[in-house]
Order: structure tokens, then C-alpha cells, then sequence
């Protein structure tokens, strides 16, 4: 296990809907197939489920904000000879070549946007880089509170190279008005007489059903339906990861 995975699996652990954060490609296969090609992935990582798409032959272009996630796509790419064209950019601040049928989060990638201002330049570079007509699939969640018995509580695992890794959360700040949870996530390595000790803010913003039309619409994206992440009805009560789906106007 590499460090990344690591922390990616406590974050996963922390945060319900992001465990759910769908490596199987087979609900994105569907959309693309309703909506139609050229499509974007936004916070491709390191390729699931974009290199499985690219395998099936689809026409799905990829962008993120990690080089290295990128790197690591590049990799697997060129190691099964699949050609991949993926961009080195923040998908709110999107500046593409091409314009697309479909752009897609396999995940609440969205969520990590820290506001409402930041979201609303990410959904007008969506818009921007859809043809009239095209479709946007954005999975959303609302958080809940890290359990207080979990506060303080050290996970660890070992590196390949024997290092123990460490993380733990060290407080959270919730604000309901901004709409934002902030965990302070202590993350820590330690090897023999080296050991490295890193406190990283990990920021979540949420939106009301109402709040995220309207900040969609003031983009030009008009929500067209709103699904559980298998495409059935939206859990009334809110919880749970929901697909919104955008239609450019
Ligand atoms: C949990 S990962 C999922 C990656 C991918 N689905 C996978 O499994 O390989 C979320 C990805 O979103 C990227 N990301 C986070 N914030 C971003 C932003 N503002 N713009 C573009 N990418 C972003 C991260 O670098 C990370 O690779």
C-alpha cells in the first residue's frame, strides 16, 4: 500500500458516500451511452473509471488537478498501449480545446469545492464546455459529523517500505450557514529515527437540492433529473450520495 491509498481509504472511511465513490464504470458506461459522446471526466485520478471507458473504445477525455493521480494514468495508459488525452487543470477553472456531450464527476469530487463561488465557476466552465443540448452527471452529499468516539482515534497501516502510517482526526469545525465542514486530519509517517507529522484541513461543502438548482441555473444549467447513484429515485430524506444530472440549455 502506498501512502496515497492510504489516506485516500481513511478518507473513504470517514466520509460514508465517498466509499461509495463508484470504481465500477458501469453507471457512467450507461450515461454516456443515454447522452452521447465526446464526454469529460472532471477529478479523473489515476483513471477508474476513465481507463476502463477508453478500453471499451469511448471518446472520454480526462482532467485533474494532481499530477501525480495523472501521472499514474499516464502509466497505465501507455503500459496497455490505450491512448488518453487527460489536461492538468482545477475543474474550476476549466480551459479545454474540445467541447463535450457529456462532462462527468465519478464521485462528490464536487463536494471538495470549499463555495458556493468556487462551485459556480466550476458549473460555468461546465457549461462552457458542453454543446447546446449536452448533459453534466455531478454526484452530491451532505456530510455527516465525524462521531465524537472517532475524534482522536489513530488508524494505522504499513507502507511498502515498512514505514508505519498514522492518521487521526484532530477536531472539525461545522458551519450550517456556509454550508462547510472542516476536519483537521493529522496525517503521520514514521521510519526508524525519521518520522514526518502533517496537519492538513480537509474541507467539505454541501448545498440544499433548492440551493444547488439555482446556483446551476445562474450558470445556464438547468437540472433535469436528480437520481440515487443507480439512477433510481432520489431518498427523499436527503442522505446518501444523489446524481444530479445538468442539461446545457
Ligand atoms: C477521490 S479521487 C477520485 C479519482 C478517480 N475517480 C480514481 O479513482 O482514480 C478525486 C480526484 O479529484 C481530484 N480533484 C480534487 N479537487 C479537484 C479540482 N478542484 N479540480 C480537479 N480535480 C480535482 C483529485 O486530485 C483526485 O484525483
Amino acid at each position: 500500500m502506498d501512502a496515497a491509498d492510504f489516506y485516500t481509504g481513511i478518507v473513504a472511511e470517514l466520509y460514508g458516500p465517498l466509499k461509495s465513490y463508484s470504481q465500477d464504470p458501469e453507471p457512467y458506461a450507461a450515461f454516456l451511452e443515454q447522452v452521447g459522446l465526446p464526454a469529460l471526466e472532471l477529478g479523473c485520478g489515476d483513471g477508474e473509471p476513465l481507463l476502463e471507458l477508453r478500453r471499451r473504445g469511448l471518446d472520454v477525455d480526462g482532467v485533474d488537478s494532481s499530477a501525480d493521480m495523472l501521472n499514474r494514468l499516464r502509466r497505465q495508459a501507455a503500459e496497455e498501449g490505450l491512448e488518453v488525452t487527460v489536461f492538468h487543470q482545477r475543474m474550476e477553472a476549466l480551459r479545454l480545446p474540445r467541447r463535450y456531450r457529456a462532462i462527468f464527476l465519478a464521485g462528490p469530487t464536487f463536494n471538495l469545492l470549499p463555495e458556493d463561488n468556487v462551485a459556480l465557476a466550476a458549473l460555468n466552465g461546465i457549461r462552457a464546455h458542453l454543446v447546446d443540448g449536452g448533459t453534466a452527471l455531478v454526484p452530491l452529499f451532505t456530510p455527516e459529523p465525524t462521531p465524537a468516539d472517532q475524534i482522536g482515534r489513530v488508524r494505522t497501516a504499513t507502507a511498502s517500505d515498512g514505514a508505519e502510517l498514522r492518521v487521526s482526526v484532530v477536531a472539525e469545525e461545522r458551519d450550517e450557514t456556509a454550508r462547510t465542514q472542516t476536519t483537521l486530519l493529522r496525517y503521520e509517517r514514521h521510519h526508524g529515527s525519521d518520522s514526518t507529522v502533517e496537519d492538513r484541513p480537509w474541507v467539505l461543502h454541501w448545498y440544499t437540492r433548492e440551493r444547488f438548482e439555482k446556483l446551476a441555473a445562474s450558470a445556464g444549467l438547468a437540472v433535469s433529473a436528480v437520481t440515487d447513484a443507480d439512477g433510481g429515485p432520489a431518498p427523499a430524506d436527503g442522505t446518501g450520495l444523489l446524481h444530479f444530472r445538468l442539461r446545457a440549455a
